[in-house]
């Protein structure tokens, strides 16, 4: 397996979309979860959807099922959902509050911590402060709650760093989820990151997000050296307002922020172009054309920040060809539904889109389960961000690869933990030379 994702990685043509295999096949999705998945860190919840002590979701990525708790000392904290007796699962619901973690099976009981409390009849050499609940690694930034599966979790303080100041005017300590969808596209989760990664297809598919969203390339993505005159001007604005907003990518291109400018006059994602969330709107910006601060990270989340109100989505692959997106609408905590905001105003441009993007996704998906499905070249003008999104996949798979199969990646010895699923399954490798 090692060596045929090398060997298609290798066949990958530059500024080309990715092999069919990369689409469609079990083992490679099995390998992207490891490589990624269960290696960085995941955006999971706003903090905002655990306003109290003994609030908790849980998140499934792969086999592994965790859940997210707010502790009695306010602190978010991440464990995975397995009993440290014989392992059932604690909390089954998708969201809830609980003043203990209490295991379904024999009660054992957890305080919020993930300490164990109490477990009947264990005898006198048991010491629960053996046996709580297993941690995962849980950040908070600015609001925003995130994961990490590995043992040694990525440096998340550079990451933090420069992404707190475009967060902070948005204030999301103080907001609450107004609204949630939960879809699944059928669709592999790359290719519902490539359709996020430009604005291409939007004229044809997305009449109602262009009635706000410019459909210049370079507000979708901007090199450095690429700044037009009108983006500068909005971006000096901004910063007079006293808002982080100039471009900015990581080194390796796995996150990106900048605080682009609407159409002109529009100061929200809305139908009209105006506020959803007029009065009590969430954050602290007064400058009402400051647009959309648009922040992606992988493999996980993008997500759109406004004047008035916020947009989180969440991306987890589910199999090779069906992916979940969980997007949430967040206002100010103290906007009322009906009075401070007509929920269909605030959330008809992005379930419209949403459903639009679904769509396109899954036409995608079905084209390229053609063996006669040939990768084809993306446009300079407009795709360049697709681009640099599969060249980080690449990079970031090929170098991960040698964790993934420690004792296979020798290039003189057959692929050494090859299964017989293995032998079964093995992706085609296509036949284009690599340039
Ligand atoms: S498996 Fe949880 S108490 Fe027994
Ligand atoms: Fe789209």
């Amino acid at each position: 397996m090692y060596q045929t994702t090398k060997k298609l990685l290798a066949q990958r043509i530059p500024e080309h979309a990715l092999q069919r295999t990369f689409y469609t096949d079990v083992d490679i999705f099995k390998q992207d979860l490891e490589a990624f998945y269960f290696k960085e860190w995941l955006f999971i919840t706003p903090e905002c959807e655990l306003p109290k002590p003994g609030d908790y979701i849980t998140y499934t990525v792969g086999d592994y099922n965790i859940m997210v708790v707010r502790g009695a000392d306010h602190e978010v904290r991440a464990f995975h959902n397995t009993c440290r007796h014989r392992g059932s699962v604690i909390c089954k619901k998708e969201k809830g509050t609980m003043p203990k973690l209490v295991c379904p099976y024999h009660q054992w009981t957890y305080e919020l911590d993930g300490s164990l409390l109490w477990a009947r009849d264990m005898g006198a050499d048991f010491d629960p402060k053996e046996h709580g609940l297993t941690t995962v690694h849980c950040r908070n930034l600015a609001g925003l709650i995130y994961i990490c599966l590995a043992d040694e979790a990525p440096n998340f303080d550079d990451f933090a760093a420069v992404t707190t100041p475009y967060l902070a005017s948005h204030d999301l300590k103080n907001a609450k989820v107004a609204y949630e969808s939960r879809i699944i596209e059928k669709g592999n989760w790359k290719l519902v990151w490539e359709n996020n990664r430009e604005c291409y297809h939007c004229s044809a598919n997305h009449p109602s997000l262009t009635r706000t969203f410019p459909e210049d390339p370079r507000v979708s993505f901007l090199g450095k050296d690429n700044i037009p005159d009108y983006i500068a001007e909005h971006f000096a604005a901004c910063e007079a307002a006293g808002l982080t907003a100039q471009f900015m990518v990581a080194e390796d291109g796995q996150y990106r922020l900048s605080r682009m400018p609407l159409v002109k006059g529009a100061k929200s994602f809305t139908m009209n172009g105006e506020f959803a969330v007029p009065q009590k709107r969430l954050g602290n910006i007064t400058f009402e054309t400051a647009g959309v601060c648009n922040k992606f990270h992988y493999p996980s989340t993008w997500a759109y920040f406004l004047p008035d109100y916020c947009l989180t989505f969440r991306v987890t692959p589910i199999s090779p060809t069906e992916t979940e997106l969980v997007t949430q609408w967040l206002v100010n905590k103290d906007a009322q539904e009906g009075v401070d905001y007509d929920l269909k105003q605030l959330t008809e441009v992005w379930i419209a889109t949403n459903d639009e993007d679904r769509r396109v996704v899954e036409d995608n998906q079905l084209g390229v389960n053609s063996p006669a499905f040939k990768p084809g070249p993306y446009s300079p003008l407009h795709e360049i961000s697709v681009n640099a999104f599969v060249d980080w996949y690449c990079d970031k798979l090929d170098a991960r690869l040698p964790e993934l199969h420690p004792k296979s990646h020798n290039a003189h010895q057959p692929d050494m933990i090859a299964t017989s699923a293995d032998a079964h399954s093995e992706p085609e490798v296509i036949n284009e030379p690599p340039r």
